[in-house]
C-alpha cells in the first residue's frame, strides 16, 4: 500500500477531471510551456500561487521561498528569474507578499527559529532601513502589515536591479515587475501600485511606493 494514499487518489481524480473537461489538456502542455507570468511568493501553504489568480498549469512560472525574498547571491531564485526572462520571455514578474507572514514576523520580533534565521537575515535591512517610520506606528498589527508591504516593495526593486532584468530592458524586452500583497483573511490580492517597466527613475519609483505605504494607515 502506498503511503499518503489520499494524495494519489486526489491526483487521479484531478487528472481525470482535467482530461474530461479538456481532452487535449495534457497533450498541449507536453508540447511546451509558455507562461506570461513569473510569480515570486512566500512558501506559506495558505498562499497557493496558481489558485489565487485562477491560472492553469502552464500559465504561471513560480518561485517560492520563506518571506518571498530576492537575494542577489541566491542562485536558486536568480536561475528562476533568468530562465523565465531569457528563455520563457515572461512579460510580467509578480512579487507577491502576504499579511501575517511568519518570516516577516520573526524579523519584526527578533525571534530565533533556527537555520531559517540565516535566510531571514536578508530581510533585516528592510526593517532597519525603516526603523524610525515603523517605530512611530503604535498599533502592532498595523506595524506588522506595513513591514509585509515594505518587504514586497524592496524585493520588487531587488528584482529590477538584477543584471538579468537590466539587460532585458536594455534590449527593450517587454517586461514589467509588480508588487502585490495577499490577505489570508479574505483571499484578496491588493496591488501596491508598483509597476516597473524600465530602468528609468527606479529610485524615484521606490521612494514613491514607500511613502505611499506610510501615508496610508
Ligand atoms: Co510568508
Amino acid at each position: 500500500m502506498k503511503v499518503l494514499k489520499h494524495l494519489f487518489e486526489n491526483n487521479r481524480r484531478w487528472a481525470s477531471q482535467q482530461t474530461q473537461s479538456d481532452p487535449d489538456f495534457f497533450n498541449r502542455l507536453l508540447q511546451q510551456q509558455s507562461p506570461e507570468y513569473l510569480w515570486i511568493g512566500c512558501s506559506d501553504s495558505r498562499v497557493p500561487a496558481n489558485e489565487i489568480v485562477g491560472l492553469m498549469p502552464g500559465e504561471l512560472f513560480v518561485h517560492r521561498n520563506v518571506a518571498n525574498l530576492v537575494v542577489k547571491n541566491d542562485l536558486n531564485c536568480l536561475s528562476v528569474i533568468q530562465f523565465a526572462v531569457d528563455a520563457l520571455k515572461v512579460k510580467n514578474i509578480i512579487v507577491c507578499g502576504h499579511y501575517g507572514c511568519g518570516g516577516v514576523k520573526a524579523v519584526l520580533e527578533n525571534k530565533n527559529i533556527g537555520l531559517v534565521d540565516k535566510w531571514l537575515d536578508n530581510l533585516k535591512p528592510v526593517k532597519e532601513n525603516f526603523q524610525r517610520d515603523l517605530f512611530e506606528i503604535k498599533d502592532d498589527a498595523l506595524k506588522f502589515n506595513k513591514l509585509c508591504e515594505l518587504n514586497v516593495v524592496e524585493q520588487v526593486f531587488n528584482v529590477c536591479n538584477t543584471d538579468i532584468i537590466q539587460k532585458a530592458w536594455q534590449r527593450e524586452q517587454n517586461l514589467s515587475v509588480h508588487g502585490w500583497i495577499y490577505d489570508i483573511k479574505d483571499g484578496l490580492l491588493q496591488d501596491l501600485d508598483v509597476c516597473i517597466s524600465s530602468s528609468d527613475n527606479l529610485e524615484n519609483s521606490r521612494n514613491a511606493a514607500i511613502s505611499k505605504i506610510f501615508t496610508e494607515k
